[in-house]
């Protein structure tokens, strides 16, 4: 079964037509303006694609967590500024959701036009999924898109219901352009990658990242493991940790992976080590089985580095989630920084490189090396919960047709 995506409407679907896109420009502001719109470019292509047929957009989304209240801090007007000077035309803005002024705006629009909605999660009924909020939403306009890969696994009114009530209503609630890709992307590296397939799994806790691990370790030919979740794999394998995060009740759990997964799970083997997480702190490279009682470890080292490139330049499907080591602070970084970098390289050879997780991408972009990568996320949770192998609810509920 596939989703069907806008591509699959006819044309006549949007002339003239009022079109409700939900997209995730969950940004983060500064000063009153976007600090980072790489969510807001995602969308442009489905937004082009739409106004070039003489759709009338109205864009909704949430933003930050303002738990059902109107709060100005939250509000989604200068997201509406940066969107008018990415799209070179105005996108207007409304402070209302489904009242009587957003209904007002919706009709004004005239073919080509873009209109963004208020923070849905200004309404106590978007996060519960009410249907009342579907309603709302849902009355605005004709068809339905869901572009919205990093909020897909909410089931909120805007990414679940309102697809619903359009459904049973005999109208098209259908993926986006970014949604679509998203979804290609990751799925493919789950169902078909090319060979070798090999993931890199980072981040502090294994509690946080085993359902990733058990989804992809059938699939994949390699699973590399950095960050501190390593730190509890070594102490399973018997090594002093010294003072590194350890999770002390996932320790088994970590020599039952390690016996199962045999030589596919590659483990660093030297460390960058430090008496204090900081920055401007003193560092030492140090095999894994040299770390002292009051030493952290704080990131992968150069071997081990050096290692996870040998397995990347190898591959031809690389897929990565979670940093390496303490990546924000710039001594503990260059792990994370050389993994980047062996990606970008298999991307130039011609393999599948694929990003996905909040923490990895920020590396990424803080490296420079966002556009280097095949494909880079936009889904922190929502890439998590795909790659676990969970049906996102904002997908289950789009149309879809028989053909592969
Ligand atoms: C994200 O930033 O991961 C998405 O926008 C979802 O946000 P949420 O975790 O507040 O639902």
């Amino acid at each position: 079964m596939r989703t069907l995506t806008i591509r699959d409407l006819p044309d006549s679907a949007y002339r003239g037509r009022r079109v409700l896109v939900r997209v995730d420009y969950n940004v983060p502001l500064e000063d009153g303006r976007v600090a980072d719109d790489t969510r807001i470019q995602a969308t442009l292509p489905t937004l082009r694609y739409l106004t070039e047929r003489g759709a009338r957009v109205i864009l909704v989304s949430h933003l930050g967590r303002p738990k059902g209240r109107w709060d100005e801090a939250y509000s989604l007007r200068p997201v509406a500024a940066r969107l008018s000077e990415l799209l070179g035309a105005e996108a207007r803005f409304v402070p209302d959701v489904v009242g009587a002024e957003a209904r007002a705006a919706a009709e004004a629009l005239r073919d080509g036009d873009v209109l963004l909605l208020e923070n849905v999660r200004f309404l106590p009924g978007e996060e519960t999924n009410e249907r009342e909020v579907a309603e709302g939403l849902a009355a605005l306009a004709d068809v339905y898109v869901n572009d919205a890969f990093g909020a897909a696994h909410r089931a909120h009114a805007s990414t679940a219901a309102v697809a619903e009530v359009m459904r049973q209503e005999g109208r098209p609630a259908v993926a986006g352009l970014l949604m679509e890709r998203e979804l290609t992307m990751l799925g493919k590296a789950l169902e078909s990658p090319e060979r070798p397939f090999v993931a890199i799994i980072g981040g502090a806790k294994i509690s946080g990242k085993i359902d990733v691990i058990e989804n992809l370790l059938p699939r994949v030919d390699s699973l590399l493991v950095g960050g501190a979740m390593a730190n509890t794999f070594f102490r399973a394998l018997g090594l002093q940790t010294g003072r590194s995060l350890v999770e002390e009740d996932r320790v088994e759990l970590a020599r039952q992976l390690l016996e199962r997964a045999g030589e596919k799970l590659v483990l660093p083997v030297d460390c960058v080590v430090s008496g204090e997480a900081k920055p401007g702190a003193r560092t030492w490279l140090l095999d894994r089985d040299s770390v002292p009682p009051e030493g952290m470890i704080l990131d992968i080292g150069p071997k081990t580095v050096a290692t996870f490139r040998e397995y990347v330049d190898r591959a031809r499907t690389v897929l990565w989630n979670g940093p390496m080591g303490m990546a924000e602070i710039e001594e503990f970084s260059h792990g994370t920084v050389g993994v980047a970098r062996a990606l970008a390289d298999a991307t130039a050879r011609g393999a599948t490189t694929i990003v996905g997780g909040g923490d990895s991408v920020a590396a990424v972009q803080e490296a420079g090396l966002a556009d280097r990568m095949t494909h880079v996320s936009t889904g922190g949770g929502a890439s998590l919960e795909f790659l676990e192998g969970r049906t996102l609810p904002g997908v289950a509920v789009l149309d879809r047709s028989d053909d592969a």
